[in-house]
């Protein structure tokens, strides 16, 4: 069954967004296909958190994230945000210290900011709800997805 559930979702055509947020020891980040919309009044939003990620900590204690949509084009930060050891925050990222001090990266599709509501522990995972308190909407731009393990774009047809 757990292969049968990997492979459907390998199906399973889903934007890729960037979560930060602030720490102790720095800025914190990681990339997900989970996130979702939830309520619109109020505007909540959730994604889940594996409780074995090396930001669960910081996500765990934030009071407000960062919350970014990429778009096509960005598949290396995406990589960057995915990757194990990885320096995230260091060159050729860009970023900048937002409100509420939650990092926040540049030419991203929709960058927004939420504040923490729920972290309901789950399986193996954590479901984190939080309200969207801000939203920047870049002119103009295309997502990026990730489906059958890999990052894709929209072809016209
Ligand atoms: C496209 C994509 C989507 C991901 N979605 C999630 C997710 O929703 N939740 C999660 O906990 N990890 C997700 N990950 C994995 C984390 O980004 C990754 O485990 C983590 O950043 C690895 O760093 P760490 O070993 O320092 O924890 C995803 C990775 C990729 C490439």
């Amino acid at each position: 069954l757990a292969g049968d559930l990997r492979a459907a979702f390998r199906r399973h055509a889903a934007g890729v967004a960037v979560i930060t947020t602030s720490s102790a020891g720095g800025p914190v980040g990681f990339t997900v296909n989970s996130l979702a919309s939830v309520s619109a009044a109020p505007p909540l939003l959730s994604f889940n958190i594996a409780r074995t990620s090396s930001s669960w900590e910081a996500v765990g204690r934030a009071e407000f994230l960062g919350v970014h949509l990429l778009g096509s084009g960005q598949e290396e930060l995406a990589g960057t945000f995915a990757r194990h050891g990885a320096d995230r925050f260091a060159r050729p990222t860009s970023w900048i210290c937002g409100p509420f001090g939650v990092p926040q990266l540049a030419g991203c599709l929709v960058r927004m900011i939420a504040r923490v509501e729920e972290r309901w522990p789950i399986g193996d995972h954590t479901i984190v709800v939080a309200e969207v308190v801000l939203v920047e909407l870049a002119p103009a731009g295309k997502p990026l997805l990730y489906q059958d393990g890999g990052f894709r774009r929209l072809s016209p047809d």
